[in-house]
């Protein structure tokens, strides 16, 4: 069956917002005018395909948005979408006005939602990766990492710094739900003492015998970074048994939250937004449809939206390694 030419595309934000998703709703919108499209925004992710909340895009309207955090499109993570119903309510208002390309810059999640939408209709989606927690394979980077690791390297220094001052140990805990990505990166780059991740098994044991080891030649200065998603628990329960089994530490924890997803995006993620969009207007232009646009090896990378909701993307042996010897 021959492709139908895309004439009119709209464009989403889902799931959790991340630094650079402006940016590349910018991008999508003013390459797809370039190519004399019509370009529509959904506003609130999936829900609002659903309650038909999609409004025409122009130029200006993505004026002065490249350096803002957040979305102006707004985000959402939507149950309905997962729903048969919800689905055939949002094709129908995608249909009535025309709109027959779809760009929808989020996590897995939300391209979970994306695949099964082009599976079932006859509207090709493009997907971005568009979440802080770099969790997704065919890609070395996802819009929004590049800035919550700054931001998360920025405050640790911070931290570093007041336990210095105090010879304190401290527990800060980095976003990441199922991905240690945040917690890798950002405890390597301020040179954290120990870094718990949900991709490694934490060896409570070993960790609070080498901190004791510590102690004795008075080491107190430790800073221990944990992403959220680890499987012994958050920063909370480390810290307890830290307190427990150290008892003459002192103690402190701290968990950064969601300052993590806000703040203006990095030149990076700016500039990987900015091509990322303009890829996925060609893509959908091109005939290239139902793809999650990444880049690799600084080259654009195009995974079929079915694989790219299985594969997750994988912490390298040489990372942890890094992370062994460095901070020993
Ligand atoms: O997926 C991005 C993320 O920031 C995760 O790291 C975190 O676990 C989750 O979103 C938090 O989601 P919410 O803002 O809905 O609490």
């Amino acid at each position: 069956m021959a492709t139908k030419k895309v004439t009119k595309i709209g464009v989403l934000t889902s799931g959790g917002d991340a630094p650079g998703m402006n940016a590349a709703i910018r991008a999508v919108v003013r390459t797809g005018l370039y190519h004399g499209l019509e370009m529509y925004g959904v506003v609130r992710g999936y829900n609002g395909m659903i309650d038909d909340d999609i409004m025409p895009m122009d130029s200006r309207s993505v004026a002065n948005i490249i350096q803002r955090g957040g979305t102006i499109l707004k985000t959402a993570r939507s149950t309905e979408f997962f729903e048969p119903e919800g689905r055939k309510k949002a094709y129908d208002n995608l249909k009535k006005r025309g709109i027959n390309g779809l760009v929808v810059i989020g996590g897995d999640g939300s391209f979970k939602g994306a695949q099964k939408f082009s599976n079932e209709f006859d509207i090709p989606c493009i997907g971005l990766p568009g979440t802080i927690d770099k969790d997704i394979a065919g890609t070395d980077f996802t819009i929004g990492f590049d800035t919550a690791v700054n931001t998360a390297v920025e405050a640790i220094d911070k931290i570093r710094d007041t336990a210095d001052a105090h010879d304190r140990l401290f527990v800060v805990e980095v976003m990441g739900r199922d991905a240690g990505y945040i917690a890798l990166h950002s405890g390597i780059a301020t040179g954290a003492e120990n870094i718990l991740i949900p991709e490694t098994k934490t060896d409570i044991d070993a960790m609070i015998a080498a901190l004791s080891e510590k102690e004795k030649r008075k080491k107190l200065v430790n800073i221990l970074v944990v992403a959220e998603g680890e499987k012994f628990g958050g920063a909370n329960e480390i810290g307890a048994v830290v307190k427990e089994r150290l008892p003459n530490a002192d103690v402190r924890v701290c968990i950064l939250g969601h300052i993590q997803r806000g703040g203006s995006p990095s030149c990076l993620d700016r500039l990987i937004a900015s091509r990322m969009g303009y890829s996925a207007v060609e893509c959908l232009l091109n005939g290239t449809h139902n793809v999650m646009v990444g880049i690799l090896n600084n080259k654009m990378h195009y995974t079929p939206l079915d694989n790219a909701i299985k594969a997750k993307q994988k912490i390298s042996n040489e990372w942890l390694n890094i992370v062994k010897i460095l901070a020993s």
